[in-house]
C-alpha cells in the first residue's frame, strides 16, 4: 500500500508556514532593504541637460546639477551610496586616458557639488581608464597591449584625485593586477586614510556590459575584446584567487560583477572570506528586463525585486543596481 503523505514526512508539512502573508512574513530567511542599494549615475558636460540611453529606457545621462539634484533624491529615499560613471566628450580622449588624472575632470566636478550639496550620502567613484582613453580600455593601450604597470600608475593618480575632490570609496573596475595595494599606498602616503576601496574584484569579460558601453560612450572606440585583463566566464577558482589577492592588497569590500549570471560566484566569495560582499547588476541585466516588461512578457516590477533579493539569498551585503531609486520607492511603501 502506499504511504499517507503525513508517513511520508513524518508529519511535517512545508506548506504550512506557506499559507498566509503573516506566516510567510515570519520565516523569510533574507530581506532586501534600502540599505542595500548603491545607484550607478552616468554624467554629462553642460548644465541642466538630459541624455537618454537607447538600451537603458528609464535610465539617463545627468550635467553635475541634475545629478546633484538626483544624489538629493536618493539621500531622501535613504539610499546609502551613489557610484558616478562619467561620459567624456570625445576630444578630451586619449591613448593613456589623461583625463582622469586632471583635478577638475566631470567626474570629481560631480562629487565636489554632491558633496557640497549632499554631504550624507557616499560618493563611490571608478578608477579605470575606460571613459577617458579613446580606444575604450580600462588602461593604457600600448603597441595592441593593455599594459599592466603604466597602467596601475595612471589608476592610482586618477584614485587620489578623486580621492581629493571627496570620494568616500574608490572602486577600480579596470582588473590590472596590482592596483588595490598601490592605491591603497598612494592613498595612505596623500593622508586619505579614511578612504575605503571596493575592488571590482571579480569582473568577468562578459557580454552583459553593452548598453553601459553606449551610456558612457565607449562602445564606437573599443577595439578587440577585454579578455585578457577581465575574467573568464568559465571560472571560479580563479575569482577566488583574484578576491583573495585585492583582499590581501588592501580593499575593504568585493564586488562580483555582472551579477544575476554569477549569483553562484557571491556565494562563493561570502562564504570563503567573510567580507563586504556586492554585485553589480549591470547594464545588460537591467536592459533585459526592461525590454522583457516593455513587451508585457513579464510583471517588470516583479522581476525587479526578486532579482534584488536573489542577490542578498546568494549572500551580497548590496547591490549596485539603476533599479535603486524605483526599487527604494517600493520599499517605501
Ligand atoms: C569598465 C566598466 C564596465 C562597467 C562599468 N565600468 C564594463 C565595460 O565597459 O567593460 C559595466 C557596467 C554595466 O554594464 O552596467 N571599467
Amino acid at each position: 500500500m502506499r504511504r499517507s503523505v503525513d508517513e511520508i514526512t513524518g508529519g511535517k508539512r512545508l506548506r504550512r508556514m506557506r499559507k498566509a502573508d503573516w506566516s510567510r512574513r515570519l520565516v523569510a530567511e533574507n530581506d532586501l532593504t534600502v540599505n542595500d542599494l548603491i545607484w550607478p549615475i552616468f554624467l554629462i558636460e553642460g548644465e541642466n541637460r538630459t541624455e537618454q540611453i537607447a538600451a537603458m529606457p528609464g535610465v539617463e545621462r545627468l550635467t553635475v546639477d541634475l545629478a546633484v539634484r538626483a544624489a538629493e533624491e536618493a539621500a531622501k529615499l535613504g539610499i546609502p551610496a551613489v557610484a558616478t560613471f562619467p561620459n567624456i566628450p570625445i576630444e578630451k580622449r586619449d591613448t593613456t586616458g589623461s583625463n582622469a588624472i586632471e583635478d577638475d575632470n566631470l567626474i570629481n566636478r560631480a562629487t565636489r557639488a554632491i558633496k557640497a550639496a549632499v554631504p550624507e550620502i557616499g560618493i563611490i567613484t571608478d578608477a579605470a581608464l575606460d571613459p577617458f582613453t579613446d580606444h575604450g580600455h580600462d588602461g593604457v593601450l600600448r603597441d595592441g597591449i593593455i599594459v599592466n604597470d603604466e597602467s596601475v600608475e595612471q589608476i592610482v593618480r586618477a584614485a587620489v584625485g578623486q580621492a581629493a575632490a571627496g570620494a568616500d570609496i574608490i572602486a577600480p573596475s579596470d582588473m590590472m593586477d596590482g592596483r588595490i595595494g598601490a592605491i591603497r599606498d598612494a592613498l595612505d602616503e596623500n593622508g586619505f586614510q579614511d578612504v575605503a576601496i571596493m575592488s571590482y574584484a571579480t569582473k568577468y569579460a562578459s557580454a552583459f556590459y553593452g548598453p553601459y558601453r553606449e551610456a558612457i560612450g565607449t562602445s564606437g572606440l573599443l577595439k578587440g575584446d577585454k579578455k585578457t585583463y577581465y575574467i573568464d566566464p568559465a571560472n571560479t577558482e580563479e575569482a577566488l584567487r583574484e578576491t583573495e589577492a585585492d583582499l590581501q592588497e588592501g580593499a575593504e569590500m568585493v564586488m562580483v560583477k555582472p551579477g544575476m549570471p554569477y549569483l553562484d560566484i557571491c556565494r562563493r566569495v561570502k562564504e570563503t572570506f567573510q567580507v563586504p560582499t556586492f554585485a553589480y547588476q549591470v547594464s545588460g541585466e537591467y536592459a533585459m528586463i526592461e525590454a522583457a516588461a516593455a513587451n508585457g512578457w513579464i510583471d517588470g516590477e516583479r522581476v525587479m525585486m526578486e532579482s534584488l533579493l536573489a542577490f542578498k539569498r546568494a549572500g551580497c551585503d548590496g547591490i549596485l543596481t539603476y533599479f535603486a531609486p524605483r526599487a527604494a520607492k517600493i520599499l517605501a511603501g
